[in-house]
């Protein structure tokens, strides 16, 4: 029996756990009831367990016969967003929501848990499971590679996927390269001097600063990164002022800043506090910067998404393995792991317009076909076997 064909047979157990995740969402760093599930599941299979990072788990699998190492991820984490859908399982905690698939990411990876444990007297080499907090913030990966996750033994390859309804059930995406972008974030606070809206040469009015600083801060994308690159400045607010006739002594703004190519996102702090300290200097004020650096760019390593492409041909025929043109702006701290041994980020197709199953990640009706889970079992680990085989 292949991969596929076994997966199927089990999609029943692993869909059930989906949807329990689905009703119980937890967020970042509070995933207690998600990963005490993971955790007795993955003993139940003879896997070795550890727990990392507040509630992470680490499964690891010893294969029959020596080899390398594959670290496969999931990430548990929901979001805090009103579920406005209506499913069965819908989700119980008032203003909390798996609106990202992430429900999906942990059954999938338990699944890809049972079959390989069915079969681990054949495989050479070892298997981790990370199951990760907090993806939506403030970051669970990152964390658990400072416990040491990979290590001991130590990663040569690590895989995960992200469930998307912009591709069918049935098809799997892939991109060499760049497939996300890095992720910062920004505050800027202008200080000038208050006053009377009648008399603006007695004060320093961070309105009319601030106005000049949001539009010299488009050229950054507009003139200073090349066109084929790619990079975004958002400022998502702006506060200032009491009232329509008094001068504002303080502006503040905070904004994200997305990059693919990290030489650009090394030389964004330095752009935009150029442009900061001319606007300050023409308009008589100062001025505070921060600059977070978020996530990484998740860069996928040319070799593992070829090995993984093959693996998802064999399964799904060629025609339903797709190339990506283009990254997401979006952010994923799998690049953290990416960091540290070769990587591959899949996109799972989960879209379904005749189970609804149509809106984006993050959206309060988000939901993804079932019908996807036992394939993102089948295809982790059919690559997995090929990655310890070769
Ligand atoms: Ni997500």
């Amino acid at each position: 029996m292949n991969m596929l064909e076994r997966a199927k047979q089990l999609q029943d157990e692993f869909v059930a756990f989906r949807r329990d995740f689905h009703q119980h969402p937890e967020l970042g760093f509070e995933e207690e009831r998600t990963s005490g599930i993971v955790a007795q599941y993955l003993e139940s299979l003879g896997i070795e367990v550890t727990r990392v990072a507040k509630t992470g788990v680490v499964g690891l699998l010893r294969g029959g016969k020596p080899g390398r190492t594959v670290a496969l991820r999931a990430d548990m984490d929901a979001l805090s967003i009103p579920q406005q859908n209506d499913v069965p399982y819908k989700s119980i905690h008032p203003g909390k929501m798996h609106a990202c698939g992430h429900d999906g990411h942990t059954a999938i990876l338990m699944g890809v848990a049972k079959l390989l444990s069915e079969i681990k007297d054949e495989i050479p080499g070892n298997v981790k499971f990370f199951f990760q907090p907090a993806e939506e913030g403030p970051g669970g990966a990152l964390p658990m590679v400072e416990a040491g996750v990979m290590e001991n033994p130590h990663v040569d390859g690590v895989m995960g996927l992200h469930v998307g309804v912009n591709l069918p059930t049935g098809q799997i995406g892939l991109k060499a390269g760049p497939s996300s972008a890095g992720t910062d974030s920004i505050k800027i606070v202008l200080t000038g001097k208050g006053g009377h809206g009648a008399h603006p040469h007695n004060s320093i009015d961070t309105i009319v600063a601030a106005g000049h600083l949001i539009v010299a801060m488009q050229t950054i994308v507009s003139r200073e990164i090349d066109p084929l690159g790619s990079a975004v400045v958002t400022l998502g607010t702006i506060n200032g002022g009491y009232r329509n006739n008094v001068i504002a002594h303080q502006v503040e703004l905070t904004g994200t800043v997305r990059t693919l190519d990290p030489e650009v996102r090394a030389a964004m702090p330095e752009r935009i506090e150029r442009i900061i300290k001319g606007v300050c200097e023409t308009f008589r004020c100062t001025y505070e910067f921060v600059y977070d650096k978020g996530y990484p760019s998740v860069i996928n390593d040319p070799a593992m998404v070829d090995l993984a492409e093959k693996a998802a041909q064999r399964l799904l025929g060629a025609d339903n393995v797709v190339r990506i043109a283009n990254p997401s702006m979006g952010g994923e701290d799998f690049a953290y792991f990416a960091e540290k041994a070769p990587g591959v980020f899949l996109r799972l197709g989960a879209g379904n317009p005749e189970k609804d199953c149509v809106y984006p990640g993050h959206h309060p009706c988000f939901n993804f076909d079932e019908d996807a889970i036992p394939i993102g079992m089948a295809v982790l680990a059919e690559a997995t076997l090929d990655f310890l085989k070769q």
